[in-house]
């Protein structure tokens, strides 16, 4: 299970849904804002926290570096993804990044837990969780358990709930 050996998950989602918010409340302190690999046009972030190590990128700029994140499925055991609950114009964006992840050879057979981050629940324009559900399509992701966690990155508000559903979701 999950607690057992080091368990490799991957954050993603658009630019600007809130991950690095969000990595920098997982973060142990020492190294938060440390251990930041920017390569060109393509950044990854790698650090530990407790049993998990995460691994971090954006899955911006018109698919340009899909060949660089996709090198990091093989090895995922789970898969956060970031969604800003308040882009109502881009959420078809992230459906169309979600089903390509979903539909890659090195994540399709597999029964990997999804976590996903509704963030940005304080905006007033922000969708709810169950809309998020509805406009991503996740009732319909086949051989895949998920959960979503409605999300607030600034105040935390949300995060540890979701955590503690991925740590034991493989267990
Ligand atoms: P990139 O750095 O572009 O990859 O974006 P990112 O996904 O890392 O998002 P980031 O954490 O930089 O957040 C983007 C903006 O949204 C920042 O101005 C954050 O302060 C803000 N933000 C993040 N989470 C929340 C949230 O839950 N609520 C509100 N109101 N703003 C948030």
């Amino acid at each position: 299970g999950l607690r057992k050996r080091e368990v490799n998950v991957i954050v993603v989602g658009l630019d600007n849904s809130g991950k690095s918010t969000i990595l920098n409340h997982l973060k142990p302190d020492l190294e938060r804002a440390a251990d930041i690999v920017p390569t060109v046009g393509f950044n990854v972030e790698r650090f530990k926290a407790q049993s998990l190590a995460f691994t971090a990128f954006d899955m911006s700029g018109q698919g340009r570096y899909r060949n660089l994140w996709e090198h990091y499925y093989r090895d995922c055991d789970a898969i956060i993804y970031v969604v800003d609950s308040s882009d109502k114009l881009r959420m078809v964006v992230a459906k169309d990044e979600l089903d390509a992840l979903l539909q890659h050879p090195d994540i399709r057979p597999r029964r990997i837990p999804l976590l996903f981050f509704a963030n940005k629940m304080d905006l007033k324009e922000a969708m709810s969780s169950v809309k998020v559900t509805m406009m991503l399509g996740l009732e319909k992701m086949e051989n895949k358990q998920f959960h979503i966690c409605a999300s607030n990155a600034i105040t935390g508000e949300g995060l540890s709930d979701g955590i503690a559903w991925l740590t034991q979701a493989a267990e």
